[in-house]
């Protein structure tokens, strides 16, 4: 069984004080959800705090962005082995603003990726297009590129112990989500691509782009829909739950 997972990214939102009391707010109706796994993915000077207030409880802890390099002399830099010590379990890689706005392109990706394994956290692999690559029939393309990055490098048993986040770029933050149906084409596609039926099996695929309370339930009832990377919405303590609440009642899903 592929057990959901819902995970928030923050992105660089809040403040210290306002990160500790969404994690309180969240926290009594999360304990109360057992049939889902859930994270929060906040920004790096909040990390130690938020995993204070987190302790105890079964929502884990995740960081937005890992250095490429293992340490030393790279000013502004966050390793995998930092990110360890603050108790993260989960590290977002390749999200589409990291790509677009930081000029991350796939090979740095995919070191991050093996540097986030090599400390034992669990790799978030954001892949995606845009509108112009999804309009001129690419979608395939991109996401196969993105994914055969990572697989050179790391392998594609590495690939199976990280999860994959298909986020289209036109979706991030629009408003504009993709259709149950797009994402599903989507997922369907990276489980095809990786081929081994085992490894494909038992893949986590997120959908991320504008999830929000009142669509949540209709994309994570999609088959290859295993939860979802919540951007916006994440931010809201009732809107969280409501969407967390809606993997907790969409069926496991029977791993092919
Ligand atoms: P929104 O949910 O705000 O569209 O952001 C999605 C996202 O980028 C999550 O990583």
């Amino acid at each position: 069984m592929r057990v959901k997972l819902v995970a928030g990214n923050w992105k660089m939102n809040g403040t210290l004080a306002s990160s500790q009391a969404l994690v309180k707010a969240l926290l009594p109706p999360l304990s109360a959800l057992k049939r889902a796994h859930y994270a929060v993915c906040a920004p790096f000077p909040y990390l130690a705090a938020v995993g204070q207030a987190l302790r105890g409880s079964d929502v884990a802890l995740g960081a937005q962005d890992v250095s490429q390099f293992e340490d030393g002399a790279y000013t502004g830099g966050v390793s995998g082995a930092m990110l360890a010590d603050c108790g993260c379990r989960y590290v977002i890689v390749g999200h589409s603003e990291r790509r677009s706005v930081f000029g991350e392109g796939d090979e740095t990706v995919a070191l991050k990726y093996a540097q986030a394994l090599k400390h034992r956290l669990t790799p978030i692999l954001c892949v995606g297009e845009t509108l112009a690559e999804r309009e001129s029939g690419v979608t395939e393309e991109v996401v196969g590129r993105q994914l055969n990055a990572v697989i050179q490098r790391c392998g594609l048993a590495a690939l199976a112990q990280g999860v994959i986040a298909y986020e289209p770029v036109w979706a991030i933050g629009t408003g504009r989500t993709a259709t149950p149906q797009q994402a599903q084409a989507v997922h369907s596609f990276i489980r095809g691509h990786v081929g081994d039926r085992r490894l494909a099996g038992s893949l986590l695929i997120l959908y991320g782009g504008s999830v929000k309370a009142n669509n949540a339930a209709q994309l994570f009832a999609m088959a290859d829909v295993d939860g979802g990377l919540i951007g916006g919405a994440s931010l809201v303590a009732d809107e969280f739950v409501a969407i967390c609440s809606a993997a907790q009642g969409a069926k496991e899903t029977v791993k092919t």
